[in-house]
């Protein structure tokens, strides 16, 4: 199995849960946002390969599943080169497309909740068709995953090419980086070194996440689902929390002592994001099953232990 950006938050996981099913995985990774530390366990397996590669240039290889995750999923690492984050999602998408095509091999992307954008709708259920500004600072990413998309059927209806497509929402949990300016990690972050947690308005917009460990069932779920089932299909967790809430949590779960500190809302700081996953509850029989101080819990110890390394 050929997992894409197997060295990212997502990926790495995913990769050790085709491990443990028993499969050899190869992980295909250009190291861009993904980190060595990451899989550093995994090598020690004599069915894990690693490949540094950038998926924007075709791949030679023989595989029978492809998970397609290549690429910088946080706007801070997505910003930093927008064309080269449009040529991951539409180029490396091509190469995917065109190695699955050649091996006959079953492929998935993962597709975002940003291919809705600045939704009409809430929740948002896959057959919405999103509003998305195409010349912003977000477009790099969100035009260039809802091209992936195109590709992705347009592969299906003219060559026949199995695919899946997930649309994956807020996923949380270890090996997310510091850095990434995504407010789960920014507030342990911050919570962990004392510093103020920044929240933005009065903290009661909402926000829904999925553990990483849900989700990587639900994506295992989807590739092994019937062929007919393609997709696109929403993947997170519908359980809303106020970020004020968040904060909270993060605090008490941390014994930290920080204060929260209020900042101006952003412009386009939507109030509410929450996934609709009547689909996948019916088709994949799938939903998440983590809740969040579950959850939270490792990944705050991770960022511990990261943070004094
Ligand atoms: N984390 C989320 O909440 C979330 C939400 C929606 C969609 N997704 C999607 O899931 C996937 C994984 O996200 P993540 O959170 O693990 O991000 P991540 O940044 O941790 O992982 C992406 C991986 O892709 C690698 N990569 C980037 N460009 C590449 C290239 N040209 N060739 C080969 N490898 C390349 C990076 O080095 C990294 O290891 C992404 O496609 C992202 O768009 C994630």
């Amino acid at each position: 199995m050929l997992v894409t950006g197997g060295a990212g938050f997502i990926g790495s996981h995913l990769c050790q849960r085709l491990l443990e099913m028993g499969n050899e995985v190869l992980c295909v990774d250009n190291f861009f946002t993904g980190a060595r530390g990451n899989i550093v366990e995994l090598q020690k397996n004599p069915f894990f390969e690693i490949l540094r590669h950038d998926i924007t240039f075709p791949l030679y290889v023989e595989v029978d599943e492809i998970y397609n995750l290549a690429c910088p999923a946080s706007p801070v690492h997505y910003q930093f080169d927008p064309v080269q984050t449009t040529k991951v999602c539409v180029h490396g998408a091509i190469n995917m497309l065109g190695l699955a095509r050649r091996t006959k091999a079953k492929i998935l992307q993962a597709s975002t909740s940003e291919v809705y954008g600045d939704p009409e709708e809430h929740p948002q259920k896959e057959s919405y068709w999103g509003r998305v500004n195409p010349i912003g600072l977000r477009s790099c990413y969100d035009e260039g995953k809802r091209c992936a998309e195109t590709l992705f059927f347009d592969y299906h209806r003219q060559h026949g090419l199995r695919i899946k497509v997930a649309r994956i929402f807020n996923t949380y949990g270890p090996r997310m980086l510091p850095n990434d300016g995504r407010v789960v990690s920014n507030f342990i972050v911050q919570a962990l070194r004392g510093a103020p947690i920044t929240l933005y308005g009065n903290g009661s917009q909402t926000r829904a996440f999925c553990y990483v460990d849900d989700l990587v069932d639900g994506l295992i779920k989807l590739m092994d689902s019937p062929d007919a089932v393609t997709g696109p299909i929403n993947l997170g967790n519908p359980a809303e929390f106020a970020i004020r809430q968040l904060a909270e949590r993060v605090l008490e779960l941390t014994g930290s002592g920080s204060q929260v500190e209020l900042r101006p809302l952003p412009a386009d700081d939507p109030r509410q994001r929450k996934p609709d996953i009547t689909l996948a509850r019916e088709i994949l029989h799938w939903s998440p099953s983590v809740e969040l101080d579950q959850g939270l819990l490792p990944t705050v110890e991770y960022f511990r232990k990261l943070l004094v390394l």
